[in-house]
């Protein structure tokens, strides 16, 4: 699947395709519901879409998140959704997709990417609770996981998910 793979920014005519995509690929519609807000509100930093012949095979999307401490807030990324089509899965879509985002945000000066999930699979991404150990968030637990883009990046403080979030 990796080759003619192709990785590009969402464009408004991708919109039904990605919320039919998310829909199936999470079994109901509170993630493609959840990506459509995050768009709306203008909380969305990176969205990427994976095409092979024309066909939507892969989406994700990453939305402003702040951490914030006492004397200082700090801008961060939330990885959260991606989706892959049911019947292309662990034929590297998801990865391509996540490297190639990483690569991005690292290239616009994002210094911090923090997600909710399976550590078997985030891991080889280099994300880790270890990472993350140290955030105040109503997700706190092994499921939550940083990666660090910079040596700045925060280490510590509480995590403020986009508004979108609460309706999850
Ligand atoms: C998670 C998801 C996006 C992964 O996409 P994918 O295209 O299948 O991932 P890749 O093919 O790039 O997988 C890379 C590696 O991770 C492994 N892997 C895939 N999904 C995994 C999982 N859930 N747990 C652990 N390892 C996983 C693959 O076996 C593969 O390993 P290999 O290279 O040794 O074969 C896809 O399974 C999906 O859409 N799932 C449903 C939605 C979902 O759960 N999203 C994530 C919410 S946190």
């Amino acid at each position: 699947m990796k080759r003619g793979l192709v990785i590009r920014p969402f464009e408004a005519g991708d919109a039904e395709d990605v919320r039919w995509l998310i829909e199936e690929a999470f079994g109901g519609p509170g993630e493609a519901r959840l990506a459509d807000a995050l768009r709306e509100n203008g909380d969305d930093v990176l969205e990427l879409v994976a095409i092979h012949e024309r066909q939507l095979y892969g989406h994700i999307l990453f939305s402003r998140l702040r951490v914030e401490t006492r004397n200082r807030s700090a801008d961060a990324v939330a990885l959260a959704p991606v989706a892959v089509r049911a019947e292309s899965r662990r034929t590297g879509v998801g990865s391509t997709l996540i490297e190639n985002a990483h690569h991005m945000l690292r290239e616009a000066g994002e210094e911090l990417s923090v997600v909710l999930g399976d550590p078997a699979y985030y891991g080889r991404f280099g994300y880790s609770h270890t990472r993350a150990a140290k955030f105040e968030s109503d997700y706190q637990g092994e499921a939550l996981q940083a990666l660090a883009f910079s040596p700045e990046a925060p280490s510590m403080g509480e995590l403020i998910y986009a508004p979108a979030f609460s309706a999850l």
